[in-house]
């Protein structure tokens, strides 16, 4: 479990909200995510496009940046939404970039309902793998 309380009503409103932001006019698929940190900030992310097709930034890309730019910290919840307001599983490769900065526990509001961070990228490879070559 996470070590904050997770308001999930909140977390889905601020990943609808960044939804609006999307500009996605190649694939017309807008997506909005969002998620609490450990210390409690809530922060979003929209995918943004550009003409080079496969350069497209991910919903979660702008969110682990806003991660950043707001302070930092681990990831406790994750939700994202596509066009509809439905939850969105996040593709691969923003798996990846939510395991790297997942908190002890993690949640994710999934089609199948809530799982943890490690149910949903099984396995993974993660920092602890290059820490065994130092
Ligand atoms: N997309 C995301 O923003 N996040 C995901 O996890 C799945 C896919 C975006 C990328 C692209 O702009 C659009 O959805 C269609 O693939």
């Amino acid at each position: 479990m996470p070590t904050v309380d997770v308001d999930w009503d909140a977390l889905e409103q601020a990943a609808k909200q960044a939804m609006e932001n999307a500009y996605a006019p190649y694939s017309k698929f807008p997506v909005g995510a969002a998620a609490l940190t450990e210390d409690g900030r809530i922060i979003s992310g929209c995918n943004v496009e550009n003409a080079s097709y496969g350069l497209t930034l991910c919903a979660e890309c702008a969110l682990v940046g806003q991660l950043h730019m707001s302070g930092g910290g681990r990831l406790a919840a994750f939700y994202c939404v596509d066009g509809q307001g439905n939850i969105l599983m996040p593709c691969g490769r923003c798996r990846q970039l939510l395991y790297e900065f997942r908190a002890p526990g993690m949640q994710l509001m999934t089609t199948q309902g809530i799982k943890t961070m490690d149910q949903v990228l099984p396995d993974a490879f993660g920092p602890e793998n290059l820490e065994e070559t130092t």
